[in-house]
């Protein structure tokens, strides 16, 4: 089952990067697959309201169904995660070392099989808590965007976005926070659903109290590895400044409900691209790979899929920028200093 999740995420992962790269290659027989994905993740101010295929739209403000989803699910999966990294961390030290000394004492085993099962158990528990390590991440990130999008944005009520771009956004967040703990996910599910029918089967009295001790609950984060912690410093640096960019979008208009116009957005990164926002939220999923340890696959193509969707639209966003001000500085790039 475990596998089952990783190979339906990564080929959901690709099936959303493929044709983003393709329309990326300059090609005339690509134009109308370009304007398809156009018109599906236009949004806002890209947001082609003169096309056929641009029927099907709901308001831009919807954007805040994603992060109240995001929030619940993400939070399962983080509590959920935690409980079972803090049941597993101490029965298998407990379990190991009863059976290491017991195998010893017997004879029953060689010494280097007793190395190996307690190397796998350690690093089976390592990557749990490491699972739990991104899981908090990535609930830091949704809780931020779900009250920036209710008290920090102002929609305007014109902004529209395609259903199909309200579509991705709930797989993106279905998504995202499942790759973070893909490789767990499944012992999870099963412990969750064990603890529910005993729950069902026992009744609340019988079930043995819950003893919360904060501190067996963080010492394990606080023993994980230097990538964590390098990836934890520049996610956090990715969310200051997007938590700054949209601070300043969200101040563009004076009159706010009333106001549909769209102004320059000057101050922190705007000063060197068009989307600084993107930008910030590319940092932030590039913190997530070095704190995944860089070698999950699953992490890397929702990183892939990040990058690919946000380079795409922060284009369309420049070019729409240029088109509409005469006087837009021209040391702006779309989204990368002194790249693109
Ligand atoms: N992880 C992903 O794949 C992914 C995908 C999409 C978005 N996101 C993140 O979600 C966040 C929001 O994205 P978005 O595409 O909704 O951003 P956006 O189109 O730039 O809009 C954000 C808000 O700012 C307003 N705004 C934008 N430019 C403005 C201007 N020049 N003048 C006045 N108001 C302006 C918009 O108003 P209107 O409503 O009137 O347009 C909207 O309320 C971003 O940080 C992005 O990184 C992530």
């Amino acid at each position: 089952m475990e596998l089952e999740i990783e190979r339906l995420l990564r080929m959901a992962w690709l099936a959303w990067i493929l044709p983003i790269l393709i329309v990326s290659f300059p090609s005339s027989h690509l134009n109308s697959l370009h304007h398809i994905l156009l018109v599906c993740a236009g949004r806002g101010k890209i947001c082609n309201s003169s096309s056929r295929l641009n029927k099907l739209t709901v308001p831009q403000k919807f954007f805040s169904h994603f992060y109240v989803f995001a929030v619940i699910w993400t939070s399962f999966l983080l509590l959920a995660t935690w409980e079972y990294a803090h049941k597993i961390g101490s029965l298998v030290s407990e379990a190991t070392s009863h059976s290491t000394v017991a195998s010893y004492l017997t004879g029953g085993s060689h010494i280097f099989s007793i190395y190996k099962t307690q190397s796998t158990s350690l690093e089976h528990n390592y990557r749990i808590w490491r699972s739990v390590f991104l899981l908090i991440l990535m609930e830091f990130q949704v809780l931020r965007r779900l009250y920036e999008s209710l008290y920090v944005f102002n929609y305007s009520s014109t902004a529209q976005m395609h259903i199909c771009g309200y579509l991705t956004g709930f797989f993106f967040y279905t998504a995202a926070p499942l790759s973070l703990c893909c490789n767990c996910a499944p012992e999870v599910f099963t412990f969750v659903a064990n603890r529910v029918a005993e729950f069902i089967v026992k009744g609340k009295e019988h079930m043995p109290p819950v003893e919360f001790q904060w501190l067996e609950f963080l010492s394990p984060l606080l023993k994980l590895g230097w990538f964590q912690w390098i990836g934890a410093v520049i996610f956090f640096c990715g969310w200051l400044h997007q938590c700054r960019c949209h601070a300043i979008l969200g101040n563009l208009r004076e009159v706010k409900e009333q106001d549909n116009d769209y102004r320059i957005p000057h101050g922190d990164w705007f000063e060197v691209a068009s989307s600084p926002h993107y930008l910030a939220e590319i940092v932030m999923y590039a913190g997530l790979v070095v704190a995944s340890g860089g070698l999950d696959l699953t992490v890397w193509l929702m990183f892939a899929f990040v990058m690919a969707n946000l380079v795409f639209a922060a284009a369309e966003t420049h070019r729409w920028y240029k088109r509409k001000f005469d006087n837009y500085p021209s040391n702006r790039y779309a989204i990368i200093p002194f790249l693109y």
